[in-house]
């Protein structure tokens, strides 16, 4: 079923796609295609994704690779911790005392009695911080999408979302069986020519975007999005995933930096990132609550967080609080690696948030470059299809406050290496001209 050796680099859900359009449908066959491709992929030490850490995601530690047996000390950028809070005394404190005294698990779902003092404490804290009449908690952000997404829109309502979107924001979608349209990744154009073009046939439409993307680290223009509210009349759903903690003079997210909460009408976020816990939450007016309550299956059906987790949280929400100067090291150190980036000459794309990619189109390099880079103890993984187009590879970097600036030059310098190896960037850039830019100038001119 491999016709030639590129196709041995293709990502496995790549492969399955390829079957499928060949005629091949049988989940045995499928099945056996992807394994052999998982191994070739192994022997020959490309396959990233089932690198593991010795002990736990920090900013540096011992990732294993078990294809190819290599214990490797490395610096760590796929982790989406952004504010290290996941290794915070306090907050390992705080969720240590929680297990001790409410126990390790709720043992069912929210409806069922599997809520404490300490998730109602969670729920009423996030809605207080975003700006919300109510939050209530999901189990994790992948589900908060999907329940929600799926229950709100009616028979005659129209679901609305960027081409860019996550998979849990699509798949809500679709479950919810409505019907839906995409625009273009951030064009306020599109999506005007699609609210002028669907806004008179349905009673409702609800425009979904991330306020930060995910594979991109590019933000999206929410306040253009929330002025067409005027003309359109849509409510606003907005994933604040990879924002929430990060931005605004609270921490809030991007809507609250904006000054535009007031004009979106459901803020979602997952607590996986920031606040170093796993969750999701859905925040918005009061009104809205009991219809999510009892129509989103993976709030109903699905048991509620563990106390250690809702702890977790709150401890983190103390420390977002307490602790602004944490979100103003984070952007320091995304203005000191971007701008050293680009000055390297790596294409960043539009990225601005602390997700930094470098775009490696060509499979085998992306492949070989990420491989290189690990054995030089810098551990990201390849973004490949399905999370990015097929011709869209690229790797992650994903900034956190406690990064040194020390663990960035180094990730540089092999960058600048690899990169003129791989020749991503220019070859006059030479790979010492960028380090005698001193972190503090770097973090002043942004
Ligand atoms: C934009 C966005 N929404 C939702 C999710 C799902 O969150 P979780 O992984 O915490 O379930 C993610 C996860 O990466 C995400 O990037």
């Amino acid at each position: 079923m491999q016709s030639n050796s590129s196709d041995s680099l293709n990502s496995l859900a790549l492969l399955k796609k390829q079957l499928n359009s060949q005629g091949v449908h049988s989940f045995e066959a499928i099945a056996e295609a992807l394994y052999q491709q998982k191994q070739r992929q192994s022997q020959a030490g490309l396959y990233s994704q089932d690198r593991f850490t010795q002990t736990g995601s920090d900013c540096e530690a011992v990732v294993i690779s078990p294809s190819t047996g290599e214990s490797v000390n490395c610096i760590l950028w796929c982790i989406n911790h952004y504010l290290g809070l996941n290794r915070n005394p306090r907050v390992i404190d705080r969720a240590r005392e929680a297990i001790a005294q409410f126990g390790t698990g709720c043992g069912t779902s929210a409806l069922s009695g599997g809520m404490s003092a300490l998730h109602k404490a969670v729920e009423a804290r996030l809605a207080q911080l975003v700006g919300k009449e109510r939050a209530i908690l999901f189990p994790t952000g992948y589900t908060t999408n999907l329940g929600v997404l799926s229950a709100l829109p009616g028979k005659h309502d129209f679901l609305l979302f960027d081409r860019e979107a996550h998979a849990s924001i699509i798949d809500g979608v679709k479950l919810s069986g409505r019907k839906f349209s995409s625009f273009r990744h951030n064009s306020i154009d599109d999506l005007e020519r699609k609210l002028r073009r669907y806004r008179e046939q349905y009673d409702n439409i609800i425009v979904i975007v991330e306020s930060a993307y995910s594979m991109s680290g590019d933000l999206a223009p929410l306040k253009e999005i929330v002025s067409l509210k005027q003309t359109y009349d849509f409510h606003l759903y907005v994933d604040e995933a990879h924002t929430f903690g990060l931005y605004g003079k609270d921490g809030a997210g991007y809507c609250q930096e904006l000054g535009i909460t007031d004009s979106v009408d459901f803020i979602m976020s997952t607590l996986s990132k920031a606040t170093a816990s796993i969750g999701g939450f859905i925040a918005c007016k009061a009104k809205y609550i009991p219809l999510l309550e009892w129509c989103a299956n993976s709030f109903i059906f699905q048991a509620s967080l563990t106390p250690g987790d809702a702890a977790t949280i709150l401890a983190a929400l103390d420390e977002l609080a307490d602790r602004p100067s944490l979100r103003t090291q984070l952007h320091a150190k995304n203005a000191y690696m971007r701008q050293k980036l680009l000055s390297i000459g790596f294409n960043l794309g539009n990225s601005q948030s602390p997700i930094v990619p470098i775009f490696i189109p060509d499979p085998e390099k992306l492949l070989q470059f990420n491989k290189e880079l690990f054995e030089r103890g810098i551990f990201s993984v390849s973004i490949v299809y399905p999370a990015v187009k097929p011709a869209e590879g690229r790797l992650r970097f994903i900034l956190n406050a406690s990064h040194t600036y020390e663990q960035i030059d180094r990730t540089l310098d092999a960058l600048a290496h690899l990169g003129k190896k791989y020749g991503l960037i220019s070859p006059k850039t030479s790979s010492r001209e960028w380090l005698s830019l001193a972190p503090s100038q770097i973090a002043l001119a942004s």
